[in-house]
């Protein structure tokens, strides 16, 4: 792992040592202690980085893992899950965040939403649902995010909604190399 990472993996693999069970109250205070830490990293250029995914760790036992996302322009994704605890944070860009709720009998309804703005973060944990789906609007710059999930998270495949809102399976994209991140990414 690229040197630049270590202090991040650091603190979240201190998190998981010490928190066998995850709250939405436990999750906000890793959030809280990361930001300063996240808000060091800065890109040096940001034009046309290939979208898709990059790993820049992933923990022995599953415990965590975290990922860069490089978006396409205009891009609108399906309302997923991750059945774990998360944090997600903007490096550069923006993202719209909407939530949605699962009711008992099996239906979905939209409960809210958000834009995060570059230098933001968002917390989700379990049982809260963790529903939602992101999309990154009109903006003229390409939006780059920053995902921990916790233990469990299937790396190679989701869980998704399709236009008829039934529940499917489907394949997670191949890893890109992080030495593209890397080369173009500072701490300081
Ligand atoms: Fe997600």
């Amino acid at each position: 792992m690229n040197t630049l990472w270590k202090p991040l993996v650091y603190i979240v693999e201190k998190y998981t040592a010490t928190n066998k069970i995850h709250t939405m109250e436990s999750i906000c205070k890793l959030q809280q202690e990361l930001f300063p830490l996240l808000s060091k990293y800065h890109f040096k250029k940001v034009t046309d980085i290939p979208y898709g995914r990059y790993l820049i760790h992933q923990d022995d036992r599953n415990l965590f893992n975290i990922q860069i996302d490089v978006f396409s322009f205009n891009y609108t994704g399906k309302i997923h899950c991750h059945n774990t605890w998360g944090i997600l944070h903007v490096f550069n860009g923006f993202l719209f965040v909407e939530d949605w709720n699962k009711t008992k009998e099996g239906s979905f309804f939209s409960r809210g939403g958000l834009i995060l703005k570059d230098g933001s973060s968002q917390s989700f944990c379990p049982p809260i649902s963790d529903w939602h789906k992101v999309s990154t609007g009109e903006s003229l710059h390409q939006t780059i995010s920053m995902h921990i999930y916790g233990n469990n998270f299937n790396l190679n495949k989701g869980i998704y909604l399709d236009d008829e809102f039934q529940e499917i399976e489907g394949y997670r994209s191949e890893f890109k190399d992080i030495e593209t991140i890397n080369k173009i990414i500072q701490c300081y």
